[in-house]
């Protein structure tokens, strides 16, 4: 088995760091890699206002690290893959060299992460041709404490608790070292401090769908007053976009799309109406929307292309294949009005339909945190997980299946 350690893009740099670390409440101490890790008395994080920008003005300087006495290890555990392919590819790597911190970036210890189908699309060699060389320790979506800053951080420092997405481009070099790790290095501008009333498995599944949720709303012009129907309404990003379009932009109607059991639970986001795709097909509805929110792709087609009402073995939702395929945005542009917008996430894009790829902004995470601190935004964890991270591979084909509700955790980490 290849070590990262052979690396030359994984060099043993981080070999002793000391740094500051707290813990949250009832996670104790942990052991990395076999070194201790001692801990500090927790810092307050201060919250509010814009990303970064919001918390410079806590301006205490960085714990003084050697004083902390935490030792970051020279390596660590780690989820990689040294091929494409599926979720069989996976292996837990116990040596991994902790990644170097650049000079804009933080070193986190991360605490939770989550999974996106990204990261399974990423594995198959989807976008190999804009992907980091392998091998990859794969993972997106992090929560966890920084334990160490680069020379040019301004914003974050030694001990805040923090959540972000650590891929600026989603499909575009992401980092060859992610989140499914016991330590990731993240540029300051991608990350905002953890709400505080999120643990870590609740804040590590919000980065990606929500800042995807967000821009998608914003690329398509919602505000408030309109209306939107979301397709896939149970998803990661579709139960956020629920929420933020009602929520936060001021929907005035929401409806949304779920099979069968998950009708209760779009209600209980804030959908007004909760179309069950599996008995009806939402195309054929006579209403129209000012922003239809297309995050199913060819999944659609599950209950579109059933003959009959009656489900089919077809339309199953335990039918997985889709979870892989191109998409059908035509049934989507049927229920637009006219000029409105209709975002696609995934498959192709049928005009007035756009799609976009999410960027990940720290400052979006900043700006909805009051959102989520009050309770009006909620994070929504798969109540299969969260998943040990020695369960990762099976959470993988959890994800897989393109069944899950909310998101897909893993925590604790180790
Ligand atoms: N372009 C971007 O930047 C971007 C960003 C994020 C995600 N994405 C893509 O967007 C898609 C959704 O991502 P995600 O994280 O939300 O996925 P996810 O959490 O895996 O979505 C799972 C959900 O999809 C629902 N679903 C499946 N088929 C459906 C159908 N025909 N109609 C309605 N709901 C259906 C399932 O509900 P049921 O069990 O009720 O069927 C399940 O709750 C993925 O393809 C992902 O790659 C793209």
């Amino acid at each position: 088995m290849q070590s990262f350690l052979s690396s030359s893009l994984f060099p043993p740099a981080a070999a002793k760091l000391v740094a500051s670390v707290s813990v949250a409440a009832g996670t104790g101490a942990r052991n990395s890699g076999g070194a201790v890790i001692a801990v500090v008395p927790r810092r307050s994080a201060a919250g509010g206002g814009g990303r970064c920008v919001a918390y410079a003005s806590s301006s205490s300087p960085a714990v003084n690290t050697a004083e902390a006495g935490v030792v970051v290890p020279a390596t660590m555990k780690a989820w990689a893959y040294d091929d494409y392919g599926d979720a069989s590819v996976l292996r837990l790597d116990e040596a991994v060299a902790v990644p170097a911190v650049g000079e804009d970036q933080v070193l986190v210890r991360v605490a939770a992460a989550a999974l996106n189908p990204v990261d399974s699309k990423r594995r198959a060699g989807k976008f190999k041709a804009t992907d980091s060389p392998l091998p990859t320790v794969p993972g997106y979506d992090v929560a966890g404490v920084v334990v160490k800053i680069g020379s040019k951080v301004k914003s974050i420092k030694e001990g805040d608790e923090v959540y972000g997405n650590i891929n600026e481009k989603a499909l575009e070099g992401p980092k060859q070292s992610g989140s499914l790790a016991e330590y990731t290095a993240v540029e300051e501008k991608l990350l905002a401090l953890k709400p505080k009333n999120l643990d870590f498995a609740q804040a590590a599944g919000l980065p990606l769908a929500i800042e995807t949720a967000h821009e998608g709303l914003e690329r398509a012009g919602f505000s408030a007053g309109k209306s939107i129907l979301v397709l896939g309404g149970a998803g990661g990003v579709g139960s956020l976009a629920i929420q933020l379009a009602k929520h936060v932009f001021g929907a005035s109607k929401v409806a949304a799309t779920a099979s069968t059991p998950k009708l209760e639970l779009l209600k209980s986001l804030g959908a007004d109406v909760a179309i069950d795709y599996t008995k009806e097909n939402f195309d054929e509805q006579p209403e129209k929307y000012d922003v239809v929110f297309d995050a199913v792709g060819n999944k659609l087609s599950l209950a579109a292309e059933r003959p009959t009402k009656q489900q089919t073995p077809s339309a199953s939702p335990d039918n997985a294949s889709s979870f892989w395929g191109s998409g059908q945005g035509e049934k989507a542009v049927k229920v637009v009005k006219e000029g409105g917008s209709v975002v696609v996430l995934t498959g192709a894009v049928t005009p007035p339909g756009f799609r976009f790829v999410v960027t990940s902004d720290g400052s979006v995470l900043q700006k909805l945190n009051p959102y989520l601190e009050s309770g009006k935004v909620k994070p929504l964890v798969d109540t299969k997980g969260p998943f040990a991270f020695s369960q990762t591979v099976e959470a993988f084909s959890y994800l897989e299946t393109g069944r899950a509700t909310g998101k897909v955790i893993i925590s604790p980490i180790p």
